[in-house]
């Protein structure tokens, strides 16, 4: 298998084919089936919210390389007279810098250096945008769903009900049949608002969003996309062990870390290193689905999280290397990376579960390994 992996590896970075999770089934007897909200998915690997998820071509292109989900671009909520109480995160900014990123312990990572904030257009035009995901995932292609950052209140001060009713409600129209699927972001700026200076604010944000959300009326299966926020691993334990209570249905853990010196956002290996760190150390409280994000540039990370309990994976970062940076040379940057967290004989997933299998670590069932076992090993407190 190890002989085919390398030739596969060789093959496919000349051209990926749209179906090669189903190959990889055939040929390695590997089930990379993952979830995400419940939905289930033919592979882990999709692309989180951001500047890769803005316009239907985009999303064309990730259909055509076979990514399983896209998380459309942070619109920021709205209620029927078009106030928004998060207005300052719908800026319009263009210039994203990827840059080297070197890690505490030396090892050289990437990130993404960016102003932006959520989406700078109307409610209306991110309505179009949602149903053109729609159409796209009915055709075949990745789930495409929506993410939206609605109004978070100072300590006592009540949450803007009717922005979290006339957005959510708009986006479900958007959506189509029920239930609609969304992803709450906390961050990424939030981190570095002095909003989130206070714990119990940020706790109360995630206790009660959930309900502000359900509280539209739709039927909803949500996500909290968790920050990093500026206090200890044990704040961000916290935040699991209240996101998990909630009321949500998945959580995404977790955003990008805060860079108080030049106050920007940043990934790179400290994001997956402290992202992996606190959830190897979570308590036992309720489980939830965890979807992964942060720093994931090889099957190998993919697959850390797994043992932690995500189900499934967003990536950013690694969709916008420089193109001479992936091993492969031919293809879209989403067939690329996929090429290179998949395929690498050193690195990728397939290798990875065949080591887990090497070690007794996984186990093939009706002579398959499957993906799901590695996050269900962790998770799932009768094993
Ligand atoms: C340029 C850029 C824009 C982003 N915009 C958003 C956003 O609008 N909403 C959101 O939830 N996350 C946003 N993110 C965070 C990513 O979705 C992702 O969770 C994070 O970058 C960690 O993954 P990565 O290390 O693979 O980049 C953005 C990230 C980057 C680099």
């Amino acid at each position: 298998m190890r002989a085919q992996l390398a030739a596969d590896f060789e093959r496919f970075g000349r051209e990926l084919p749209r179906d090669w999770a189903a190959y990889v089934r055939d040929a390695y007897r590997i089930d990379l089936g993952a979830r995400y909200l419940g939905v289930e998915l033919p592979h882990p690997i999709g692309k989180a919210s951001g500047q890769l998820s803005l316009k239907p071509e985009q999303l064309e292109a990730d259909a055509a390389a076979g990514l399983a989900f896209v998380v459309l671009k942070t619109v920021i909520a709205e209620d029927e007279h078009g106030t928004r109480q998060m207005a300052a995160w719908a800026t319009h900014e263009t210039r994203m810098t990827v840059e080297h990123r070197r890690a505490r312990d030396g090892r050289d990572g990437w990130t993404v250096t960016w102003k932006g904030r959520g989406w700078d257009r109307s409610l209306a035009e991110y309505c179009a945008l949602v149903r053109a995901g729609r159409e796209i995932t009915n055709a075949g292609g990745p789930l495409c769903l929506p993410s939206a950052k609605y109004h978070l209140p100072p300590a006592g001060e009540p949450f803007a009900e009717a922005e979290y009713r006339h957005t959510t409600r708009a986006l479900a129209d958007a959506w189509g049949a029920a239930p609609l699927l969304l992803e709450f972001d906390f961050s990424p700026t939030l981190a570095g608002d002095s909003l989130a200076d206070e714990r119990e604010q940020v706790l109360r944000w995630i206790e009660e969003v959930p309900a502000q959300l359900r509280a539209a009326g739709v039927p909803l299966r949500l996500a909290l996309k968790l920050m990093n926020a500026r206090f200890d691993d044990a704040f961000q334990r916290e935040m699991l062990r209240v996101g998990s209570a909630s009321g949500a249905d998945a959580l995404v853990v977790f955003n990008r870390l805060w860079d108080p010196e030049r106050r920007v956002a940043c990934g790179g290996w400290d994001l997956s290193d402290r992202n992996l760190r606190v959830l190897a150390s979570r308590g036992g409280e309720r489980r939830i689905p965890l979807i992964a994000t942060g720093n994931i540039t090889t099957g190998r990370t993919l697959l850390d999280y797994a043992s932690h309990g995500c189900e499934s994976a967003e990536l950013h970062t690694f969709f916008q290397l420089p193109l001479g940076e992936y091993p492969a040379a031919h293809g879209s940057r989403t067939q690329r990376a996929l090429h290179a967290l998949v395929f690498d004989p050193a690195d990728g997933v397939i290798a990875g579960m065949l080591g887990l299998e090497q070690r007794g670590a996984l186990f093939r069932r009706q002579g398959e390994l499957r993906f799901i076992d590695v996050s269900a090993r962790s998770d799932d407190p009768r094993q």
